[in-house]
C-alpha cells in the first residue's frame, strides 16, 4: 500500500494533465463568447470543419450567433461573423492579433520554407514598389506579351487554328493564366541562348506547360497538405513535387532568365543580402509561385463561364471591349499587328471590372486567421464586448457573412454582371445591411496586414485574358444547357474556389 498510493497519485496527476492539455477542463468564462468544444477531446470540430467549412460555420452561427469559440485540433478559434464588426479584426494592432506567427507554421509545412523575422516586411516593400503604380505597368505589359505568346502564336498561320478546338474550360483557363503569370514573374528563356526569338518563345511555351502539369498535381494535394492529413503515399508525392519546384525555380535557374520581374528579383536579392542559404531562397521562390499562381487561373475560369452562361453579360462586356479597341484607334484584322492593350485602356472598363468583382464575390472564399498574442476585448459595432484569450485564434470567413448575405447582395447566388455598377456607369461601392452602410462588402483579397499584395496585378491578369479571348476568339460551351459545376467544398478557405468537375467548351481563332 505504501508504494501503491504514490503510483496511483502520479497516474491521476498525469491523467489530469493530459485531460488539461486536451482542453477538457476549459470552461466559458464570464464575458467570453459561447464555447463549443465538440464531442471529441482536443480534436473538437476539426473533421466537420474540414469536410465543409461553409456548412459548419453556418450551423454554428445558427446555434450560437455571430461570435463563438470552437475547439479544433487543440486550438480554440473564435469566429467573428458580424460584417459590421469586421473592423475590430482588421484594424487591431499587431501586438494583439498576429498574422505572421500563424503563417510561419503553414509555410514550413507546405513549402518547406523556414521564415525569417522580417519576411513580411520584405514582401510589403517589394509589393508596394512592383505590384502597384509604375511597377504594375511593367508587370501588366509583361503579362500581355506572355499571354500573346501562349494564346496567339498561331494567329497568322493558315488553316487548322481556325477550326474549332474542344477543351475543358477549367484546364484551358488555368493553364494559360498560370503560365503567362509565371513567365511574367519568373522571366523568359533568353533569346541569345537559343537560335532565335521564336525558338525562345517556343521554349517558354514548352517549359511553362511542364511546370503547370506538376503544379496541378501539387495543387490537388494542397488542402490536405495544409491540414497535415496526407496519406504516407501522398506525403511522399508532395515531397517529390516540392523538390521538383525547388530545383525548377532555383536562384541559379532564374538568374539565367531574361525579364525576371523586379518583384521576384528584389525578394531574392534581399534574402541573399541577409545571408540566407540559397537552398532556402529556392523554397521561398516556390512559396511565391503558389501565392501568385494558385488563384488567378481558377478565377479566370469562373469569369469566362459566367459570361458564357449569361448572354446579357457577355454582350455588355463584348460591347465595352469592342468600343475600347475602336477608341484606341486600333483594329483587329487578319495579318495585322496584335492589339496593344495598354494600362490606360485597362482603366476604362467599368463593365468588365464589375463582372470580375462579381465573379470573385461568388467564387473567392478565404479564411482569415490571426493568433491572439495578448488577452483582448473584441468590441462589436453594436456595443457588445467579448473577452478573447491569449493563445487562441481569431478568424473570419467573409464568404458567408458578406459575399452571400442576401441583405447585402440580393439574390446572392445569382451572377449579376452589373452588381458593382452604378446607373451612371461608375463603380458601385454602396451596400447596406439593416439600413447601415457595409464597409467590407466583399473580401476576396482578405484584409488588413495580410491583404493580397497582388490584387491589382491579378485583376489586370483576369481582364487581359478575358479581353484577348473576346477580341481574338469565338468560344462557346459545348452543351450550353450544362449546369454550372458544383464548387469543390474541400477548398473552402483557400482563396479562389475550384469546380468539382470541368465543363467542355470549344474555341477557335477568328483571324
Ligand atoms: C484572383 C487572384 C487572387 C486572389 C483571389 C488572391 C487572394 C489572396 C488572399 C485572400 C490572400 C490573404 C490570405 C490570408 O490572409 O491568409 C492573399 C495573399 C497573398 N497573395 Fe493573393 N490572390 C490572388 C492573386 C495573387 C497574385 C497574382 C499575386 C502576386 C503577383 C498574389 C500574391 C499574394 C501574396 C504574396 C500573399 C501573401 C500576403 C502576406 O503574406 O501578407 N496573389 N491572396
Amino acid at each position: 500500500m505504501g508504494l501503491l498510493l504514490p503510483i496511483i497519485l502520479s497516474c491521476l496527476a498525469a491523467l489530469i494533465a493530459g485531460l488539461y492539455v486536451l482542453g477538457v477542463f476549459r470552461q466559458r468564462r464570464p464575458g467570453e463568447p459561447p464555447l463549443d468544444k465538440g464531442l471529441v477531446p482536443w480534436l473538437g470540430h476539426v473533421f466537420e470543419f474540414r469536410r465543409n467549412t461553409f456548412k459548419f460555420l453556418q450551423r454554428m452561427k445558427q446555434k450560437h450567433g455571430d461570435v463563438f469559440t470552437v475547439q479544433m485540433g487543440g486550438f480554440y478559434f473564435t469566429f467573428l461573423q458580424d460584417p459590421m464588426s469586421f473592423g475590430a479584426f482588421v484594424k487591431e494592432t499587431r501586438e494583439k492579433l498576429d498574422f505572421v506567427k500563424f503563417a510561419v507554421h503553414l509555410v514550413r509545412r507546405v513549402f518547406g520554407y523556414v521564415a525569417i523575422e522580417n519576411d513580411h516586411h520584405l514582401l510589403e516593400v517589394s509589393s508596394n514598389k512592383h505590384l502597384k503604380g509604375d511597377g504594375l505597368g511593367v508587370m501588366t505589359q509583361a503579362m500581355m506579351s506572355n499571354l500573346q505568346n501562349l494564346m496567339l502564336h498561331n494567329i497568322n498561320s493558315d488553316g487548322e487554328q481556325k477550326t474549332w478546338i474542344e477543351d475543358g474550360l477549367f484546364m484551358y483557363c488555368y493553364n494559360i493564366v498560370f503560365r503567362a503569370g509565371y513567365l511574367s514573374l519568373y522571366g523568359n528563356v533568353p533569346s541569345k541562348s537559343v537560335e532565335s526569338e521564336e525558338k525562345a518563345k517556343e521554349k517558354d511555351r514548352a517549359e511553362s506547360e511542364a511546370l503547370f502539369y506538376e503544379f496541378r498535381k501539387y495543387d490537388q494535394l494542397f488542402p490536405n497538405l495544409a491540414y497535415g492529413i496526407l496519406s504516407p503515399k501522398q506525403r511522399a508525392e508532395a515531397n517529390s513535387l516540392m523538390n521538383y519546384f525547388w530545383k525548377t525555380l532555383s536562384v541559379q535557374k532564374i538568374k539565367a532568365k531574361d525579364n525576371i520581374s523586379r518583384w521576384v528579383g528584389d525578394m531574392q536579392q534581399a534574402r541573399e543580402e541577409l545571408g540566407m542559404e540559397e537552398s532556402m531562397i529556392n523554397k521561398y521562390m516556390f512559396l511565391l509561385l503558389w501565392a501568385s499562381q494558385g488563384n488567378t487561373g481558377p478565377s479566370s475560369f469562373w469569369l469566362l463561364l459566367f459570361l458564357m452562361k449569361h448572354p446579357e453579360a457577355m454582350k455588355a462586356v463584348k460591347e465595352e471591349v469592342d468600343r475600347l479597341v475602336k477608341e484606341s484607334g486600333q483594329e483587329v484584322k487578319p495579318g495585322g499587328p496584335l492589339i496593344d492593350l495598354t494600362r490606360e485602356m485597362l482603366t476604362k472598363t467599368p463593365v468588365l471590372d464589375s463582372a470580375v468583382e462579381e465573379t470573385l464575390r461568388l467564387t473567392a472564399a478565404p479564411l482569415l486567421t490571426r493568433a491572439v498574442l495578448k488577452d483582448m476585448t473584441l468590441k462589436m459595432a453594436d456595443g457588445r464586448e467579448y473577452l478573447i484569450r491569449e493563445g487562441d485564434r481569431l478568424a473570419m470567413f467573409p464568404y458567408i457573412d458578406v459575399h452571400v448575405d442576401p441583405e447585402i447582395h440580393p439574390e446572392p447566388h445569382s451572377f449579376k454582371y452589373d452588381r458593382f455598377l452604378n446607373p451612371n456607369g461608375t463603380r458601385k461601392t454602396d451596400f447596406y445591411k439593416a439600413g447601415k452602410k457595409v464597409k467590407y462588402y466583399t473580401m476576396p483579397w482578405g484584409a488588413g496586414v495580410s491583404m493580397c499584395p497582388g490584387r491589382f496585378f491579378a485583376t489586370n491578369e483576369l481582364k487581359q485574358f478575358a479581353f484577348l479571348m473576346l477580341v481574338y476568339f469565338d468560344f462557346e460551351l459545348k452543351n450550353p444547357d450544362e449546369k454550372i459545376p458544383e464548387i469543390d467544398f474541400k477548398r473552402w478557405g483557400f482563396g479562389s474556389m475550384q469546380p468539382l468537375n470541368d465543363i467542355k467548351f470549344r474555341y477557335r481563332l477568328r483571324y
